[in-house]
């Protein structure tokens, strides 16, 4: 599913949250049930699919750097993922190696359009960057929250914490941190309308066609949703399931029986 991202309502959300926080230069928090769909919004926000692998190859220039160097410049946003247990010295080295290369990416984009015009760069180029994204926010101890309120209030560069339920609850125990922050977001499982979309998606590509009016596609619906609850991991999981119930036992039509086979071999939490 990832290969095709899907502008779902709950992205957008996102992605008006994530240009509130970047406007007011502020902190924000997006906290969301596991395989809800936070880490792909992230990086679809800052087409992170598109730049990471030019930032950290780092390679030589080509010609189709320029397009790279206009998404730099239109998301203006850094997205980063700690490692577990993350050392301050490495947290620091990570970000800033990342949001320099990303600040002269989009310096070379404003040249190009002609909004730079000096040949010597005026002040830092990491400064272009005007949000950051940090993801699975629960890795950061103390020490690396407060390096990351120091660079918001001496840069005064936006951070996204995207982290899981309760997050918010973590960082209270931060006050210089929790009183910076200007925006909280929640991230919700896929509603009705966007799973049915999902679905149809899904049953075309097991070459079937889903019709919501009919029994057996509208029972098939009632249990997809039933164990999934809308969470987009779940639903990626469940579907090569579905597919291998159907291929062993030569059977033609999606039913609940099937799903239910195919769910039971996974593990669902609760
Ligand atoms: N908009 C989308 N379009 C298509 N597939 C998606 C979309 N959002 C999420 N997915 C799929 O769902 C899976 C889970 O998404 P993601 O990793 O973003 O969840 P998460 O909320 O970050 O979970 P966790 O809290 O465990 O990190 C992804 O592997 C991806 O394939
Ligand atoms: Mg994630």
């Amino acid at each position: 599913m990832s290969r095709d991202f899907i502008i779902t309502k709950e992205h957008r959300r996102f992605k008006e949250f994530a240009n509130a926080v970047r406007k007011e230069r502020t902190i924000g928090i997006c906290q969301g049930d596991a395989g809800v769909g936070k880490t792909q919004s992230g990086r679809r926000y800052a087409r992170w699919d598109l730049l990471e692998p030019f930032l950290v190859e780092w390679g030589p220039r080509t010609d189709g750097d320029a397009a790279r160097y206009a998404a730099a410049s239109r998301s203006r946003t850094l997205f980063y993922t700690p490692s577990v247990l993350p050392k301050p010295a490495q947290l620091i080295q990570e970000i800033d190696h990342l949001q320099g290369r990303l600040g002269i990416c989009i310096d070379e984009h404003l040249r190009e359009i002609g909004k730079i015009t000096s040949p010597l760069m005026r002040g830092n180029p990491r400064d272009l960057v005007e949000l950051l994204i940090v993801d699975e926010a629960e890795r950061l101890n103390s020490t690396a929250l407060e390096i990351l309120r120091d660079r918001h209030d001496r840069q005064q560069i936006a951070v996204v914490f995207i982290g899981m339920p309760g997050i918010d609850k973590r960082f209270r125990h931060y006050p210089q941190l929790y009183s910076r922050i200007g925006f909280s977001h929640r991230y919700r499982n896929l509603a009705r309308d966007e799973l049915l979309f999902v679905l149809t998606r899904q049953w075309k590509v097991l070459g079937r066609t889903l019709d919501p009016e009919e029994f057996t596609d509208a029972q098939a619906i009632a249990c997809i949703e039933r164990i999934t609850r809308g969470n987009f991991r779940l639903l990626e999981r469940l579907f090569p399931q579905i597919g291998r119930v159907l291929r062993i036992n030569d059977l033609e039509t999606i039913t609940d029986d099937v799903i239910e086979a195919a769910a039971s071999t996974l593990v669902i939490g609760a």
